[in-house]
């Protein structure tokens, strides 16, 4: 966010071709109403704008995601930032992938360069300052002293808000045709994979453990939303709010085994889930991460309740 507020440059690898960030996400749903609900309620920024919602973090200009009326919940498309310089580069790429640019969908008129993954799911590369993060985000464990309360009471407790987006975690026809495509098109790379049928991506520049994760749900769609709430107090206030708001369902507390972080996850009205995360791995822009693969029943999480049985099911495809 420092990138953006203009007091670090943004961390970058020297040649390499790569996106640097997820720049937004943009979902159909329905009703806005029932999605102004859910966010806001979730601590984000929530703005009408351009026909539909846009999400923001408050404090910030980042546009992380965007909300339009459809017929039915889909993750319409997922937009990466690059930078400027490397947008021909891009262009060039993809033309000797024999990857086919497609016009901006309408509603969505941008410079940006378009086409389709492999299982026909929009996506974007658009110029962009650097969204991600360049260093590893904070994490605050507040710690009282003693002969004094660590608390204040139920009734004051804070709102909390998220920090930033995080990542997101998309169904997929294959996850392994999946890593292949966006390693060779967009350029991440595969920071770990659970079994055959999960995979986390990072950004070549600096950035989270994962900015974008796959998991094999018969074909597109979104699994989560997740963002940086900077502590474990900020995602169990954060969590019960969301349950005292009509959002009881979920899973968490627990910690994650790839990528670290603490999570909860609150499910949203139509079946995916926005997550509350915090102190996930970071892989600096100096780093060649060893991407490794692990048995998935050992990497799934840390500790933490048992997940919900349809917790990692493709709605968009029933
Ligand atoms: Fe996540």
């Amino acid at each position: 966010m420092t990138a953006i507020r203009g007091h670090v440059a943004a961390t970058r690898r020297p040649g390499a071709l790569g996106v640097h960030s997820i720049d937004h996400f943009a979902l159909m749903v329905p009703d806005l109403k029932v999605a102004e609900h859910f966010y806001r309620n979730f601590g984000l920024d929530v703005r009408a704008e351009e026909g539909g919602l846009s999400l923001y973090a408050y404090g910030q200009p980042h546009r992380w995601g965007r909300v339009m009326e459809g017929a039915t919940k889909q993750l319409h498309h997922v937009s990466f930032g690059a930078f400027e310089d490397d947008m021909p580069r891009f262009a060039a790429h993809l033309q000797s992938l024999g990857v086919q640019r497609i016009d901006a969908p309408a509603g969505f008129e941008s410079n940006g360069i378009w086409f389709r993954d492999p299982d026909g799911a929009l996506r974007e590369i658009r110029a962009a300052e650097k969204s991600s993060t360049n260093h590893k985000a904070a994490f605050a464990v507040p710690i009282c002293g003693e002969g004094a309360r660590g608390t204040v009471s139920r009734e004051e407790a804070p709102s909390v808000r998220p920090k930033r987006f995080s990542h997101m975690l998309t169904f997929v026809g294959s996850a392994a045709k999946a890593i292949s495509f966006y390693e060779q098109t967009v350029g991440l790379k595969l920071a770990d994979a659970a079994g055959s049928d999960v995979a986390f991506m990072h950004g070549i520049h600096g950035s989270d453990h994962h900015i974008l994760a796959f998991a094999t749900g018969g074909g597109a769609g979104l699994h989560h939303s997740s963002w940086d709430m900077g502590g474990i107090e900020q995602i169990g206030l954060g969590a019960m709010h969301m349950a005292d708001s009509g959002y009881a369902r979920g899973w968490g507390l627990g910690r994650h085994v790839l990528g670290s972080n603490y999570f909860h996850y609150i499910r949203d009205p139509w079946g995916s889930y926005a997550e509350y995360s915090a102190d996930i791995d970071y892989i600096p822009v100096t780093q060649d991460w060893e991407a490794k693969t692990w048995e998935a029943h050992n990497a799934f999480y840390l500790w933490g309740p048992t997940p919900p049985e349809d917790f990692v099911t493709n709605f968009e495809v029933q």
